[in-house]
Protein backbone atom coordinates (compact mmCIF):
# COMPACT_ATOMS: atom_id res chain seq x y z
CA UNK A 1 0.00 0.00 0.00
CA UNK A 2 0.86 3.52 -1.09
CA UNK A 3 2.51 5.99 1.94
CA UNK A 4 -0.68 8.13 2.30
CA UNK A 5 -3.91 6.67 4.37
CA UNK A 6 -5.94 4.03 2.71
CA UNK A 7 -9.35 5.17 1.41
CA UNK A 8 -11.96 2.12 2.65
CA UNK A 9 -15.32 3.12 1.38
CA UNK A 10 -18.74 1.69 2.00
CA UNK A 11 -21.21 1.25 -0.89
CA UNK A 12 -24.33 0.91 0.46
CA UNK A 13 -26.27 0.04 -2.61
CA UNK A 14 -30.22 0.29 -2.74
CA UNK A 15 -29.99 -0.98 1.20
CA UNK A 16 -30.66 1.42 4.54
CA UNK A 17 -33.57 2.44 6.23
CA UNK A 18 -32.96 5.17 9.21
CA UNK A 19 -32.97 2.13 11.13
CA UNK A 20 -29.50 1.45 9.88
CA UNK A 21 -28.67 4.95 11.03
CA UNK A 22 -27.57 3.16 13.88
CA UNK A 23 -25.18 0.58 12.17
CA UNK A 24 -23.21 3.39 10.65
CA UNK A 25 -22.65 5.15 13.95
CA UNK A 26 -21.67 1.75 15.08
CA UNK A 27 -18.95 1.96 12.07
CA UNK A 28 -18.07 5.63 13.30
CA UNK A 29 -16.99 4.14 16.94
CA UNK A 30 -15.11 1.65 16.20
CA UNK A 31 -12.70 3.08 13.39
CA UNK A 32 -12.45 6.06 15.74
CA UNK A 33 -8.41 5.17 16.29
CA UNK A 34 -8.16 3.94 12.57
CA UNK A 35 -5.33 5.37 9.91
CA UNK A 36 -7.62 4.64 7.39
CA UNK A 37 -10.00 7.60 5.92
CA UNK A 38 -13.44 5.89 5.86
CA UNK A 39 -16.43 7.23 4.01
CA UNK A 40 -20.20 5.16 3.55
CA UNK A 41 -22.28 5.98 1.02
CA UNK A 42 -25.84 5.19 1.93
CA UNK A 43 -28.65 5.49 -0.41
CA UNK A 44 -29.59 9.34 -1.35
CA UNK A 45 -32.70 8.95 0.95
CA UNK A 46 -30.05 8.84 4.26
CA UNK A 47 -27.58 11.08 3.17
CA UNK A 48 -28.40 14.21 5.36
CA UNK A 49 -29.47 12.47 8.17
CA UNK A 50 -26.52 10.17 8.09
CA UNK A 51 -24.09 13.08 7.57
CA UNK A 52 -25.62 14.77 11.20
CA UNK A 53 -25.37 12.05 12.51
CA UNK A 54 -21.57 11.12 11.45
CA UNK A 55 -20.79 14.44 12.62
CA UNK A 56 -17.65 14.98 14.66
CA UNK A 57 -16.51 11.40 13.50
CA UNK A 58 -13.99 10.36 11.57
CA UNK A 59 -16.10 8.86 9.28
CA UNK A 60 -17.08 10.79 6.02
CA UNK A 61 -20.49 10.44 3.50
CA UNK A 62 -20.41 10.00 0.13
CA UNK A 63 -23.04 9.67 -2.68
CA UNK A 64 -23.46 6.64 -5.00
CA UNK A 65 -23.84 8.62 -8.23
CA UNK A 66 -24.56 11.95 -9.34
CA UNK A 67 -26.41 13.64 -12.24
CA UNK A 68 -24.13 15.80 -14.70
CA UNK A 69 -26.57 19.37 -14.47
CA UNK A 70 -26.78 21.18 -11.43
CA UNK A 71 -30.80 21.00 -11.27
CA UNK A 72 -33.47 21.02 -13.70
CA UNK A 73 -36.04 19.07 -15.58
CA UNK A 74 -34.37 15.53 -14.66
CA UNK A 75 -37.22 13.61 -12.86
CA UNK A 76 -35.80 11.00 -10.21
CA UNK A 77 -32.17 12.57 -10.33
CA UNK A 78 -30.26 14.25 -8.18
CA UNK A 79 -27.53 16.51 -8.73
CA UNK A 80 -23.71 16.71 -7.18
CA UNK A 81 -24.65 20.24 -5.12
CA UNK A 82 -27.40 18.49 -3.89
CA UNK A 83 -25.46 15.80 -2.39
CA UNK A 84 -23.07 17.99 -0.74
CA UNK A 85 -26.08 20.11 0.48
CA UNK A 86 -27.05 17.19 2.13
CA UNK A 87 -23.35 16.21 3.90
CA UNK A 88 -21.64 14.47 1.15
CA UNK A 89 -17.85 15.23 0.51
CA UNK A 90 -17.13 11.93 -1.91
CA UNK A 91 -19.45 10.44 -4.58
CA UNK A 92 -18.96 7.42 -6.34
CA UNK A 93 -19.34 7.30 -10.20
CA UNK A 94 -19.32 5.32 -13.09
CA UNK A 95 -20.26 1.98 -11.10
CA UNK A 96 -20.52 -0.45 -13.24
CA UNK A 97 -24.60 -0.95 -11.83
CA UNK A 98 -24.56 2.21 -13.76
CA UNK A 99 -22.54 1.56 -16.61
CA UNK A 100 -24.66 -1.83 -17.24
CA UNK A 101 -27.73 -1.05 -16.47
CA UNK A 102 -28.34 2.54 -17.48
CA UNK A 103 -26.29 2.33 -20.10
CA UNK A 104 -23.54 5.05 -19.13
CA UNK A 105 -20.88 5.37 -21.46
CA UNK A 106 -17.31 7.18 -20.49
CA UNK A 107 -18.11 10.28 -21.59
CA UNK A 108 -21.30 10.52 -19.05
CA UNK A 109 -18.88 9.20 -16.53
CA UNK A 110 -16.77 12.08 -17.14
CA UNK A 111 -19.26 14.93 -17.56
CA UNK A 112 -20.50 13.62 -13.72
CA UNK A 113 -16.71 13.91 -12.80
CA UNK A 114 -16.64 17.59 -14.07
CA UNK A 115 -20.10 17.89 -11.75
CA UNK A 116 -18.67 16.86 -8.91
CA UNK A 117 -15.74 18.85 -9.16
CA UNK A 118 -17.89 21.47 -9.77
CA UNK A 119 -19.79 21.31 -6.03
CA UNK A 120 -16.54 20.31 -3.88
CA UNK A 121 -17.17 16.81 -4.30
CA UNK A 122 -14.06 14.15 -4.32
CA UNK A 123 -15.24 11.58 -6.95
CA UNK A 124 -14.34 7.70 -6.85
CA UNK A 125 -14.47 6.52 -10.47
CA UNK A 126 -15.00 2.94 -10.97
CA UNK A 127 -13.74 1.08 -13.85
CA UNK A 128 -13.80 -3.08 -14.47
CA UNK A 129 -14.05 -5.41 -17.43
CA UNK A 130 -16.94 -8.07 -17.49
CA UNK A 131 -16.14 -11.77 -17.18
CA UNK A 132 -16.25 -12.07 -21.38
CA UNK A 133 -13.76 -9.25 -21.60
CA UNK A 134 -11.31 -10.84 -19.17
CA UNK A 135 -11.90 -14.02 -20.99
CA UNK A 136 -11.06 -12.82 -24.32
CA UNK A 137 -8.13 -11.25 -22.73
CA UNK A 138 -9.19 -7.54 -23.03
CA UNK A 139 -9.32 -7.27 -19.76
CA UNK A 140 -6.80 -4.62 -19.40
CA UNK A 141 -7.02 -2.60 -22.82
CA UNK A 142 -10.62 -2.18 -21.67
CA UNK A 143 -10.10 -1.35 -18.32
CA UNK A 144 -7.31 1.23 -18.82
CA UNK A 145 -9.60 2.80 -22.04
CA UNK A 146 -12.56 3.39 -19.25
CA UNK A 147 -9.47 5.27 -17.15
CA UNK A 148 -9.17 7.54 -19.87
CA UNK A 149 -12.26 8.23 -21.27
CA UNK A 150 -13.93 8.78 -17.82
CA UNK A 151 -11.57 10.95 -16.03
CA UNK A 152 -11.67 14.65 -17.40
CA UNK A 153 -8.38 16.77 -17.58
CA UNK A 154 -10.17 18.98 -15.14
CA UNK A 155 -9.18 16.31 -12.29
CA UNK A 156 -5.62 17.33 -12.58
CA UNK A 157 -4.82 19.12 -9.14
CA UNK A 158 -7.76 17.63 -7.70
CA UNK A 159 -8.20 14.91 -4.94
CA UNK A 160 -9.65 11.95 -6.55
CA UNK A 161 -9.51 8.32 -7.16
CA UNK A 162 -10.29 5.32 -9.37
CA UNK A 163 -11.81 2.05 -8.26
CA UNK A 164 -11.16 -0.95 -9.65
CA UNK A 165 -14.14 -3.63 -9.52
CA UNK A 166 -14.13 -6.99 -12.13
CA UNK A 167 -17.98 -6.54 -12.73
CA UNK A 168 -17.79 -10.65 -12.27
CA UNK A 169 -16.44 -10.16 -8.96
CA UNK A 170 -19.20 -7.96 -7.98
CA UNK A 171 -21.48 -9.41 -5.38
CA UNK A 172 -20.17 -13.03 -6.44
CA UNK A 173 -17.88 -14.00 -3.83
CA UNK A 174 -15.20 -14.35 -6.75
CA UNK A 175 -11.88 -12.50 -6.68
CA UNK A 176 -9.32 -11.61 -9.30
CA UNK A 177 -6.16 -13.26 -7.67
CA UNK A 178 -3.57 -10.80 -6.18
CA UNK A 179 -1.41 -10.97 -9.33
CA UNK A 180 -4.49 -10.38 -11.33
CA UNK A 181 -5.29 -7.00 -9.10
CA UNK A 182 -1.45 -5.93 -9.00
CA UNK A 183 -1.27 -6.59 -13.03
CA UNK A 184 -4.58 -4.02 -13.48
CA UNK A 185 -3.41 -1.61 -10.50
CA UNK A 186 0.29 -0.97 -12.34
CA UNK A 187 -1.62 -0.73 -15.98
CA UNK A 188 -4.27 2.05 -13.93
CA UNK A 189 -1.34 3.58 -12.74
CA UNK A 190 0.74 4.35 -15.98
CA UNK A 191 -2.76 5.50 -17.48
CA UNK A 192 -2.93 7.82 -14.73
CA UNK A 193 1.20 9.38 -14.97
CA UNK A 194 -0.10 9.44 -18.88
CA UNK A 195 -2.85 11.52 -17.65
CA UNK A 196 -1.67 13.46 -15.05
CA UNK A 197 1.99 13.47 -14.55
CA UNK A 198 3.62 13.63 -11.20
CA UNK A 199 0.46 13.64 -9.67
CA UNK A 200 -0.88 10.07 -11.35
CA UNK A 201 1.34 8.30 -9.22
CA UNK A 202 -0.31 9.24 -5.85
CA UNK A 203 -3.53 9.01 -6.80
CA UNK A 204 -5.69 6.07 -4.76
CA UNK A 205 -6.24 3.23 -6.51
CA UNK A 206 -9.07 0.72 -4.49
CA UNK A 207 -9.84 -2.96 -5.48
CA UNK A 208 -13.62 -3.50 -5.07
CA UNK A 209 -15.37 -6.94 -5.72
CA UNK A 210 -16.27 -8.90 -2.97
CA UNK A 211 -14.00 -7.81 -0.46
CA UNK A 212 -14.69 -9.43 2.81
CA UNK A 213 -12.81 -9.71 6.34
CA UNK A 214 -11.48 -13.14 5.46
CA UNK A 215 -9.47 -11.45 1.75
CA UNK A 216 -9.13 -8.22 2.73
CA UNK A 217 -5.52 -8.07 4.38
CA UNK A 218 -4.11 -9.70 1.42
CA UNK A 219 -5.58 -7.53 -1.25
CA UNK A 220 -4.74 -4.03 0.75
CA UNK A 221 -1.44 -5.07 0.76
CA UNK A 222 -0.83 -5.56 -2.67
CA UNK A 223 0.94 -3.27 -4.88
CA UNK A 224 -0.71 -0.06 -6.07
CA UNK A 225 -3.86 -0.94 -4.03
CA UNK A 226 -4.77 2.13 -1.97
CA UNK A 227 -7.73 0.97 -0.71
CA UNK A 228 -11.15 -0.59 -0.92
CA UNK A 229 -14.58 -0.21 -2.20
CA UNK A 230 -16.65 -2.25 -0.57
CA UNK A 231 -20.47 -3.25 -1.53
CA UNK A 232 -22.34 -5.94 1.03
CA UNK A 233 -19.42 -6.22 3.45
CA UNK A 234 -20.01 -2.02 4.34
CA UNK A 235 -23.40 -3.01 5.59
CA UNK A 236 -22.78 -4.59 8.73
CA UNK A 237 -20.17 -2.65 11.12
CA UNK A 238 -18.35 -5.73 12.67
CA UNK A 239 -17.42 -7.06 8.95
CA UNK A 240 -16.48 -3.59 7.50
CA UNK A 241 -14.60 -2.50 10.48
CA UNK A 242 -12.73 -5.86 10.21
CA UNK A 243 -11.75 -4.44 6.45
CA UNK A 244 -11.11 -1.15 8.09
CA UNK A 245 -8.84 -2.92 10.55
CA UNK A 246 -6.81 -5.18 8.15
CA UNK A 247 -5.99 -1.44 6.00
CA UNK A 248 -4.02 -0.57 9.02
P1 LIG B 1 -19.52 -6.42 -3.25
O1 LIG B 1 -18.48 -6.03 -2.22
O2 LIG B 1 -20.86 -6.72 -2.65
O3 LIG B 1 -19.01 -7.46 -4.18
O4 LIG B 1 -19.77 -5.10 -4.14
C1 LIG B 1 -18.68 -4.42 -4.65
C2 LIG B 1 -19.16 -3.13 -5.20
O5 LIG B 1 -19.84 -3.09 -6.20
C3 LIG B 1 -18.80 -1.90 -4.48
O6 LIG B 1 -19.08 -0.76 -5.23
Amino acid sequence: MTARAPLIAGNWKMNGLRASLAEAAAIAKGAEQSAARVVICPPASLLHQMSEALAGTRVLVGGQDAHWEESGAFTGEVSAEMLADAGAKLVILGHSERRTARGETDEVVAAKVRAALRAGLEPIVCVGETLGERQAGQALAVVTGQVRGSLPAELAGRAFSVAYEPVWAIGTGLTPTTAEIEEMHRAIRASLVELFGAAGADTPILYGGSVKPSNAREILHAAEVGGALVGGASLKAVDFLAIVEAAA
